[in-house]
């Protein structure tokens, strides 16, 4: 049972306000709250500007909490402060991100990308050893050797991603967050960087925390799902629930914007539009378990719509 594991991440009462009592404040992050079990992939998705690049940062220490608490392997993460503890965090949990153009300096070559986080952090002995660390990540996700000497130009979008991941690889992490990792790719490119990212967690235990508009996108690569909605997580489930029987309205209306790639099916696809204000009522909500480790945002009053839901899913 997924109870029993270890939780590398654990996400509590998250607020996190930007420009606070200015006139543009902005409430990104709303009391949200989830876990992350060791080893697992947590599927993050929501439309854009939901907060969930936000969370992605906080949880990296690169924006502080209005409220609420982040522990990663058992720590607080706004505690972390020593030299030793801090690089040893930032080894540890490492960022992959959606635009492989933006986020690799196009001005180094690939070689000395990859090893940006092991000079900066002194991890490294020796030109000999930083040769092979290099050789041995580019061969780890399917590039060859011969790429350290090149320029990210030089490379396909679906390279340049593998370099991405690479970069993150060298400093042998154990829990990577990818925000947006494929939404830039082609479609025929997506499944291949997939892949190489699960095949990379087996082998080397990594824990993932994913990122994406689109549930349709982390489907397959999620153990567990939660749907953000404006700042607010509004559902947590296991991924094949979550996308078979969604139980709250949100994602519901999300699911149904994914078009079908069948043209006949697709002809006939309405989609749900989600009405926010139904939320916008000053209830108190909290994260209620409707079947077992699937959760939704509800009021007391709305517990028994959702549990009716559950049960015509069969899932209570
Ligand atoms: N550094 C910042 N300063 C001020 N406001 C910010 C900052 N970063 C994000 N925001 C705001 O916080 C909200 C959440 O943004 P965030 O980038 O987390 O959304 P997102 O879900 O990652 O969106 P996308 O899918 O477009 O990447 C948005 O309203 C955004 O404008
Ligand atoms: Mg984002």
């Amino acid at each position: 049972m997924v109870e029993d594991r270890k939780k590398l991440v654990e996400v509590q009462n998250l607020d996190i306000t930007f420009n606070q009592g200015r006139k543009n404040q902005t409430l990104a992050v709303q009391n949200v709250s989830f876990d992350i079990y060791e080893g697992e992939t947590f599927g993050l998705v929501g439309e854009s500007g939901s907060g969930k690049t936000t969370i992605g940062r906080a949880i990296m220490k690169l924006y502080q909490p209005t409220a609420g608490k982040i522990n990663y392997d058992g720590q607080d993460v706004t505690k972390i402060k020593k030299k030793a503890d801090l690089q040893q965090f930032h080894q540890a949990v490492q960022m992959i991100f959606q635009d492989p153009q933006a986020s690799l300096d196009m001005r180094m070559k690939v070689k000395d990308i990859i090893a940006e986080g092991l000079d900066a952090n002194h991890l490294v002995d020796s030109d000999e050893q930083r040769t092979k660390i290099v050789e041995d990540m580019l061969e780890t996700v399917g590039l060859k050797r011969e790429h350290a000497n090149r320029y990210p130009h030089e490379f396909s979008g679906g390279q340049r991603q593998r370099i991405g991941i690479a970069r993150a690889l060298a400093m042998n992490p154990k829990f990577i967050i990818a925000d947006e990792p494929i939404s830039a790719l082609d479609v025929s490119i997506q499944a291949q960087v997939v892949n190489l990212m699960q095949e990379l967690q087996k082998k080397q235990n990594l824990t993932y925390l994913f990122i994406a508009h689109d549930l349709s996108m982390v489907k397959y690569i999620s153990d567990r799902i939660g749907v953000l909605h404006w700042g607010k997580m509004v559902e947590i489930g296991p991924a094949d629930e979550v996308y078979n029987h969604p139980l709250h309205d949100y994602t519901k209306s999300l699911l149904s914007s994914i078009p079908e790639p069948d043209p006949d099916v697709e002809k006939h696809r309405q989609p749900i539009i989600y009405d926010p204000t139904r939320e916008m009522d000053g209830k108190a909500r909290d994260m209620v378990e409707i079947a077992p480790q699937h959760f939704v945002w509800a009021t007391p009053e709305e517990i028994p719509m959702y549990q009716e839901r559950a049960q015509a899913y069969g899932l209570i």
